[in-house]
């Protein structure tokens, strides 16, 4: 398949709870054992929100995002970092106009709608300071002038744990730039042989049936519609109260013992709107408990800093958040 490809005119008069699903299906079909890749994306997409990947190489991390990019009708960029990239590879810059005499600024893949950051931890701090500043602040400066990022503008970023030579680990306070941290495991054989064969297909050509892509009129509108899906006082509750208890020593003292600085209100604002987000993806327009515990450990795992202690005894906190899920209920 050719994943870069132009799709088929978008179409008016839609239904952004249909056409979602539609995309949906699209990435189902050609992304095998994604299903919760998948909802995530799309739950980053519909909650204006970014996504970081984690992976072992080889897990149709760049895959999945080639194809949310060909299923959007949205300019997409694509940064492969590396330890010598500077801000302005990233950024933009000026350009001295010899023949106009003046200097003209030359966006950067920044001012794409869709941007790939692949293996962000390769990035050095600078680039990946002036990434992260660009995903809070949906603004860049260059050379003293503030420049918009377009809208909608979301950022996938991967990163590869398995290497630590030549990488810079993303600061944590940074991370929390993230909507979403996202862990990809290995697939089961059942999975495998299912990669194996829809590769083998697609190498022996055939067609892909993609379906018209949306565009940032439709996500808008998407967006807005995720944005009324109610949220009960009970599981507004719940939230708060599963971003809370690691503040709160006497809940789980054994948990809270563990971390160092517990999620910030961010996680609880994040939270909300990616559970309204699986719900509007779900076609509900409420949202249920399990919104909320699904995507708590993706929201909430990145924003948790454990102490020295337990990163020593090889704890983790998603463990920890996984943890905190049994010990939270939800109503
Ligand atoms: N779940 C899957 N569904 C479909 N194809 C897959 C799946 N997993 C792996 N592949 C195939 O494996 C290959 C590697 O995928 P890709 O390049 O996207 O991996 P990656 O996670 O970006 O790796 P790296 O970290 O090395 O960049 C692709 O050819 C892709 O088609
Ligand atoms: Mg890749």
């Amino acid at each position: 398949m050719n994943l870069t490809e132009p799709l088929r005119t978008p179409i008016r008069g839609f239904d952004p709870g249909a056409r979602f699903a539609e995309i949906r299906t699209f990435l189902q079909d050609h992304l095998v054992g994604a299903d919760a890749l998948i909802e995530r994306l799309l739950v980053g997409l519909l909650a204006d929100g970014h996504v970081l990947l984690e992976g072992a190489p080889g897990l149709a991390k760049t895959r999945a995002v080639k194809l949310l990019a060909r299923a959007l009708d949205l300019s997409f960029a694509r940064i492969q970092c590396t330890p010598d990239l500077m801000p302005a590879d990233v950024t933009g810059t000026s350009i001295w106009r010899q023949d106009r005499g003046v200097f003209e600024f030359a966006a950067g893949p920044i001012f794409h709608s869709l941007l790939l950051v692949d293996e962000i931890n390769r990035a050095p701090p600078k680039v990946q300071s002036s990434l992260l500043e660009a995903m809070a602040e949906r603004q860049a400066t260059i050379a003293g002038a503030t420049h918009a990022l377009p809208d909608p503008f979301m950022t996938v970023a991967t990163q590869n744990p398995i290497e630590h030579e030549g990488t810079f680990p993303l600061p944590e306070a940074q991370l929390d730039r993230f909507m979403l941290h996202v862990e990809l495991a290995l697939p089961d054989a059942e999975t495998e042989r299912r990669i194996l064969d829809l590769v083998e297909r697609e190498e022996q050509g055939e067609p892909a049936a993609p379906p018209a892509a949306l565009d940032a009129e439709e996500i808008a509108a998407a967006r807005h519609a995720a944005k009324t899906v109610f949220l009960s006082a009970a599981v507004k509750d719940y939230i708060v109260r599963l971003v809370t208890a690691p503040r709160d020593a006497k809940i789980a003292p054994e948990l809270a013992a563990k971390i160092e600085h517990p999620s910030s209100s961010r996680g609880t604002l994040a939270l909300a709107a990616a559970a309204k987000a699986r719900a509007f993806l779900d076609g509900r327009d409420y949202v249920s408990p399990q919104d909320v515990s699904e995507l708590a450990v993706d929201v909430l795992s990145h924003r948790t800093i454990l102490g020295w202690r337990a990163l020593a005894e090889g704890e983790t906190p998603r463990a920890i958040i996984r943890a905190y899920l049994d010990a939270v209920a939800p109503a």
